[in-house]
């Protein structure tokens, strides 16, 4: 059996990930795909209760270890029980946040640095890779601005206060942007680093097309 194809999309709170994720996903059931969509952390029933404790801003005191290794648990769950079985089956995995996201926010914001990221997902993740990963970095401060913004309307309307990242203070959100900056620089045969602000169809546009030139590569191979 064929391995399916492994997209992940990254960036800052507020950088249009989920807004792209769905028109991805419209525009790939669109040429015959049936992807799994999914997000961490969250995306299996255990790691929806791990998301709870990580991103309510009511649970103070988390040491960064502790945020680590609980991502690093939701994520081994999302492994065994959605991201492979899928790719196993040929099918094509697109991930709201990966490992990329645990090297940004704990190995850069939290200033716990790469290696101990990159040791623990070799470790925990069997080292799985994505095939394309699609970093999204508007810039540092209309990001934040928008993610504040979305996080109080949300919380309004649905009681959740998942508001625990966003209220951290702008050096941390700068040391995660950096961080981001230096994935890309060191993996760019993975990374597509699509910087600025351009419009939602200017960005899906460059989404797509990456992804086609991927998969073009991938079935020459
Ligand atoms: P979420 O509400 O999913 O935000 P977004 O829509 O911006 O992705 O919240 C996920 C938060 O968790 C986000 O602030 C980034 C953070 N995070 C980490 O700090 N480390 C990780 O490994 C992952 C997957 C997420």
């Amino acid at each position: 059996m064929p391995r399916g194809l492994f997209i992940t999309l990254e960036g800052l709170d507020g950088s249009g990930k989920t807004t792209q994720i769905k028109r991805l996903a419209v525009w790939l059931k669109s040429r015959g795909f049936d992807p799994v969509i999914t997000r961490q952390p969250g995306g299996t029933s255990t790691g929806d209760r791990i998301r709870a404790i990580l991103l309510d801003s009511r649970s103070s005191g988390v040491a960064p270890m502790t945020e680590m290794a609980l991502m690093f648990a939701d994520r081994a769950q999302a492994i065994a029980e959605a991201i492979q079985p899928a790719l196993d089956a040929g099918r094509i995995v697109v991930c709201d946040r990966f490992t990329d996201s645990t090297e940004a926010y704990q190995g850069g914001g939290r200033q716990l640095g790469s290696e101990i990221v990159l040791e623990l997902h070799r470790v925990i993740c069997g080292n799985l890779q994505p095939d394309i990963t699609i970093l999204l970095l508007p810039s540092l401060n209309a990001s934040l601005a928008r993610a504040r913004r979305r996080n109080t309307r949300e919380e309004a309307q649905t009681g959740k206060d998942e508001n625990r990242f966003e209220l951290e203070q702008d050096g941390f959100h700068r040391r995660v942007w950096e961080k981001y900056h230096e994935i890309a620089e060191r993996e760019p045969q993975r990374v597509v680093l699509i910087e600025g602000d351009g419009t939602i169809d200017q960005i899906h546009q460059k989404i797509v097309q990456a992804i086609s030139e991927k998969m073009l590569i991938l079935k020459q191979a």
